[in-house]
């Protein structure tokens, strides 16, 4: 497999009710996921774009978290709404989504 030009990685992390971190699994990080798989699925981009979920990406009170390299740019806050813009603007076009963008105070 060639190396993608952008690689995506959705946070998927869950922790117990109670737990005294956050975690993306509590604000539907699932359906971010889907709609990236989606999105990639309708693209047939799979030369350029790779999309992976993995555990926690650190900046869990801003969840659900989505990294993307080789830039790492960090988003937070993404919803299944979102998506379609990062996909297009940023893994198609090169430019990042300013407002997802987390704060350098979290990460
Ligand atoms: S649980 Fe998703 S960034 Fe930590």
């Amino acid at each position: 497999m060639p190396r993608p030009e952008k690689h995506v990685f959705v946070c998927m992390q869950n922790r117990p009710a109670g737990h005294p971190r956050p975690s993306c699994g509590q604000n539907n990080c699932a359906e971010v996921a889907e709609e990236f798989f989606w999105q990639l699925q309708q693209s047939q981009d799979f030369a350029r774009i790779q999309v992976s979920t993995s555990g926690c990406l650190g900046p869990c009170s801003e969840g659900p978290s989505v990294l993307v390299y080789p830039e790492g740019v960090m988003y937070g806050g993404v919803s299944k709404s979102d998506v379609a813009e990062i996909f297009s603007q940023h893994l198609q076009n090169g430019k990042p989504v300013e407002r997802l963008v987390v704060s350098e105070e979290y990460w």
